[in-house]
């Protein structure tokens, strides 16, 4: 926002000129403590200034809920961020607007819709990865590993099977290297270069750092998409559809669907990928870390799984009714995980008011996530892992609190698909593996702040029970 800021704009630390407040950017690695200390002296909405544009940020479960639902139509669009339009422009799911973006959303929740309700569902496919990736941690032999590339390809085969219409193997080499280009394109998100590319985007695409990488990879990763499509496209079967890619291709053949042109169809499927790999993934990954930590609250769910689903039978989503407990720590696991801690930003679409303070248009919104999911007035241990944050009386406790997906109408398109995987793959693994720390080994909860916030690397061991 280049416009100047209005007398009641929210206010907000000493800025420097031209370069704004970019003393925070040295100290991203800590954003909870930063936006905690920030909200302690500015109140729940302040502002920062990055070069030449302002943000502001939104605390609290009330104006979190007022800027994401209430007047969730003033604050609907993405802004514009550098480096992603370099690579997408503004096209896709997650960085698209307006018309565009309703369209593209609509067709995807519906496509995705019909594939859950189809001759396959995605249950079943679920459950046919939690196979591969139980068999798969069964080779290790109870020896500490790092499980991050077999649940990357497990979760990411879920989204690969709908979009391109098949899963791969987990020593497929192609596959492997597609996965970590996208894990490295997610850690180096979080990187100082980055954030100054974002800030400046003339002078740093001038300048060598990872920010050039991360080009790099998302073209590298394009291509690959656009392979997929293009054998799509050779064997394509107008009146029958396998994948997403099919009902897309389909969509783009009929009159009056400009939108639907061949650009849009990469960037969707680029953005089903990675959304549906990245998140997932991480989350199971704090699940593990978790339950090695707090071994009583394992063998709880361990328990719980026993009574419920038994030793041999496959564990179902009917089961998830009945398993208020397994629920309540997969609940828990999410809220203190806080992979997408200040949610994907959001741009105010016209003048607004917001808590008293002047929003200008453009100004770009940060609502929260992390002030209402470690909120002390919402959570009784906020800074606790404590399942029974989600249970009363022995049942699951569904708290308004609890916003990892994020809430209104442009909330998380996969929460369903993401909420199914969750349960699905972390009972099948707790159901054959007691989750341990290697010998000798502490095991922390230290993070890297990329696009998520992910745990460090670290080796388990997967003892068979
Ligand atoms: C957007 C969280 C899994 C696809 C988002 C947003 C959040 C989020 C916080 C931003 C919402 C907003 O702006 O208000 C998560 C978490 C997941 C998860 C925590 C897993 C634990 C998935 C999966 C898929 C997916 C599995 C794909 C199938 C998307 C897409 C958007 C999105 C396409 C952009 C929506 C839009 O702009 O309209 N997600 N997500 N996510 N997510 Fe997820």
């Amino acid at each position: 926002m280049k416009r100047r800021k209005p007398k009641d704009f929210p206010p907000g630390p000493f800025s420097f000129p031209f370069l704004g407040n970019v003393q925070f950017l040295m100290i991203i690695n800590d954003p909870i403590g930063m936006v905690q200390k920030l909200t302690e002296k500015h109140g729940d909405v302040f502002s920062l200034q990055i070069g030449s544009q302002s943000f502001v940020i939104v605390n609290g479960l009330p104006l979190v809920k007022e800027t994401l639902v209430s007047q969730g139509e003033n604050f609907m669009d993405r802004p514009e961020i550098p480096i992603n339009t370099v690579v997408f422009g503004n096209l896709g799911l997650v960085f698209s607007n307006g018309h565009l973006w309703k369209q593209q959303r609509r067709f995807t929740l519906t496509t995705l819709r019909n594939f859950g309700l189809g001759k396959r569902s995605l249950e079943e496919r679920i459950q046919e990865e939690c196979r591969f990736l139980t068999d798969a941690f069964r080779d290790e032999q109870g020896n500490p590993f790092n499980p991050h590339l077999k649940i990357n390809n497990a979760v990411s085969n879920i989204v690969c099977s709908v979009t391109f219409g098949n899963r791969f193997e987990y020593h497929d080499e192609d596959f492997q290297n597609l996965l970590q280009l996208m894990d490295e394109t997610v850690t180096l998100q979080g990187k100082i270069m980055s954030q100054l590319y974002n800030a400046f985007p003339s002078i740093m695409k001038y300048l060598p750092g990872s920010h050039q990488t991360i080009f790099k990879n998302w073209e590298l990763m394009k291509n690959f998409v656009c392979n997929v499509i293009s054998k799509h496209k050779e064997d394509l079967n107008p009146s029958e559809s396998r994948d997403f890619i099919d009902s897309y291709l389909q969509e783009m053949a009929k009159p009056n669907g400009s939108d639907f042109c061949e650009d849009n169809l990469v960037a969707c499927t680029l953005d089903l990928f990675f959304a549906g790999t990245e998140t997932t993934s991480t989350t199971i990954r704090w699940a593990l870390l978790f339950m090695a930590i707090y071994p009583d609250i394992q063998a709880r769910v361990q328990a719980e799984i026993d009574a419920v689903i038994g030793q041999t039978r496959q564990p179902a989503l009917e089961d998830r009714n009945k398993m208020p407990y397994t629920n309540a720590v997969i609940h828990e696991v999410q809220r203190k995980g806080n992979i997408i801690p200040v949610n994907v930003p959001r741009q105010a679409m016209k003048d607004t008011v917001l808590a008293g303070f002047r929003v200008p248009k453009g100004t770009i919104l940060i609502p929260n996530l992390s002030s209402v999911m470690f909120d002390k007035k919402e959570w009784e241990t906020p800074h606790l892992f404590n399942p029974g944050h989600f249970l009363k009386d022995g049942q699951f406790w569904k708290r308004e609190a609890f916003m990892p997906f994020s809430i209104g109408k442009r909330a998380c398109l996969g929460e369903l698909l993401a909420r199914a995987e969750l349960f699905l793959f972390f009972t099948a693994l707790l159901q054959k593996f007691t989750f341990q720390a290697p010998p000798d080994t502490i095991l922390d909860l230290k993070f890297i702040l990329g696009m998520t916030l992910a745990p460090r690397p670290y080796k388990i061991c997967a003892v068979p029970r």
